[in-house]
């Protein structure tokens, strides 16, 4: 069964990145005590594939200069297939099984499920941004949130998830302390539509 996880870090009100898709709040954090790393590993263990958009990819490449140490992408996320949402021509990382796709999300599950399939690992790691994660909610495609929120407060930036969810359809699995983060875990529950068609 492939499970769709979105798995982010926030601001305290709700932005991924600042106006200037800058993440230095985040690094700027204490890592005392946060055991990010390890946590990171073992979700990735579990990861098949990764879904982005072009900002979160143009972000990554940017960042870590990928496209001139495409050693660097392997290192960070293995052989994974990863399918970049865009309508763009974008710079390819060499050696990289990367994905361009466009248009409806629900066009593409059928090719994300059966690539998480093959690689034998269940969890399809959503990254964002916020509004592709909306998408795949809208197309049934959103098992669950995990988010680690930084205490930090911005005026403006990308949104954490643009959609309107309300606690009918999300359920509270855990919530930790970890270091100067608040890790936070729900289940997105099916809409009854969805549960009915499946019996
Ligand atoms: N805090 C964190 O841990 C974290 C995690 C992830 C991302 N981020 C940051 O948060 C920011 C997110 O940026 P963002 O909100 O702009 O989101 P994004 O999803 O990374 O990029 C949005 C872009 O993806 C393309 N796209 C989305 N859906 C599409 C579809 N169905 N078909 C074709 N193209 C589609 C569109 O651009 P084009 O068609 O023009 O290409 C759209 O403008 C980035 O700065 C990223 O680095 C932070």
């Amino acid at each position: 069964v492939t499970r769709f996880v979105y798995a982010t870090a926030s601001t305290l009100t709700g932005q991924l990145a600042d106006e200037d898709h800058s993440l230095d709040w985040l690094f700027a954090v204490d890592q005392e005590g946060t055991e990010a790393g390890a946590a990171h590993e073992r979700f990735m263990d579990d990861v098949g594939v990764i879904v982005e958009g072009s900002s979160t990819y143009e972000w990554v490449l940017r960042t870590e200069h990928l496209v001139e140490q495409p050693e660097k992408w392997t290192q960070y996320f293995g052989t994974r297939p990863t399918f970049v949402f865009t309508s763009r021509d974008l710079p390819v990382v060499p050696g990289a099984d990367i994905r361009f796709v466009r248009g409806p999300v629900a066009e593409h599950l059928p090719a994300i499920r059966a690539a998480a399939g093959e690689s034998g690992r269940g969890t399809v790691w959503l990254c964002g941004g916020g509004d592709l994660v909306g998408q795949f909610y809208d197309a049934g495609a959103l098992d669950r949130i995990d988010v680690g929120i930084a205490p930090v407060t911005l005026p403006g930036g990308p949104p954490l998830l643009p959609r309107r969810i309300e606690s009918s359809r999300l359920t509270l699995v855990s919530a930790e302390k970890k270091g100067q983060l608040i890790t936070a875990v729900y289940e997105v529950r099916p809409a009854p539509s969805e549960v009915s068609d499946e019996t």
